[in-house]
């Protein structure tokens, strides 16, 4: 087994401030690497999907370095929206980025899984668009081993949630992921983050997912007409696990929720 905790939209901002005048990012972040440090067996590795910072501004990234301190977990992380690349790659010197500057797209080798990290990010705009490098680095990747399944990890999700104003900053070229997907059939899960909110589909042939965040949640707004709002349920994150078996294996994804909840209580008395 091989699993891979995925984590999303952790919005840090300077020490002290809360994110919307409301959200204590930074708390939240602590509670969710707790949370993970405490997973039996731990994961092999935490993606961090973007949104990683809030302005965003070096101060961030050094506040966010710090509350990433204690996780006793291998990261990788890429940007989303609220990141800027090249502050994201000034703090994060040790990550191998396929390219030298422009997008940081990342290709990561778990024993028999291959992990293909995109940065969908577009400088200075809140929707996400695969530029053609990106697209070529991920078609070439996938060409490389056809027999290794490979899971896909972007910020933006190539898909519509139902919550227009996010809708309309979702991954803006989406047919052209979805037309490299399908000609790799290795290809087996598209990890997003963006939308703050656990959400479940199907793009390009294979099981689509969208990670909820460790702080604060998107409302879960169907009615265009109300605006923009953020609600403080439950936070989360997923954990993707690969079973081997069959030809590429199995994922399973499982929503994680974090904090202290009572239990466990064993169903049947236990003789020890
Ligand atoms: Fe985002």
């Amino acid at each position: 087994m091989i699993g891979i905790a995925q984590i999303s939209d952790l919005h840090i901002v300077r020490p002290g401030a809360l994110a919307y005048g409301k959200v204590d990012t930074a708390a939240a972040l602590a509670r969710c690497i707790a949370e993970l440090n405490r997973l039996a067996p731990r994961p092999d590795i935490v993606v961090a999907t973007g949104d990683l910072v809030d302005t965003p501004t070096v101060e961030e990234y050094e506040h966010l370095k710090r509350l990433l301190a204690p996780l006793q977990i291998p990261l990788a992380v890429i940007p989303g929206n609220h990141d800027a690349r090249s502050m994201l790659r000034a703090a994060f010197p040790g990550q191998a980025y396929a390219q030298a500057s422009a997008a940081l797209d990342l290709s990561l080798a778990l024993g028999p899984l291959d992990l293909l990290l995109l940065d969908s990010t577009v400088p200075g705009a809140p929707h996400g668009l695969l530029d053609a490098a990106s697209l070529r680095w991920l078609d070439a990747c996938l060409a490389r081993a056809a027999d290794r399944p490979a899971l896909v990890f972007v910020h933006h999700p190539p898909l519509s949630t139902g919550i227009a104003h996010m809708d309309r900053q979702n991954l803006h070229n989406a047919g052209e992921l979805a037309a490299v997907l399908e000609r790799h059939p290795r290809a087996r899960l598209v990890a997003c983050g963006h939308v703050h909110r656990a959400t479940l589909t199907t793009f390009g042939g294979i099981a689509a997912t969208i990670c909820p965040a460790p702080s604060h949640a998107v409302a879960l707004d169907l009615d265009a007409r109300y605006p923009p709002s953020l609600m403080l349920e439950p936070p989360a994150f997923h954990l993707h696990l690969w079973f081997p078996g069959g030809r590429y294996g199995e994922i399973v994804t499982h929503h994680v929720p974090i904090g202290d909840f009572d239990g466990p209580y064993p169903f049947f008395d236990v003789a020890l």
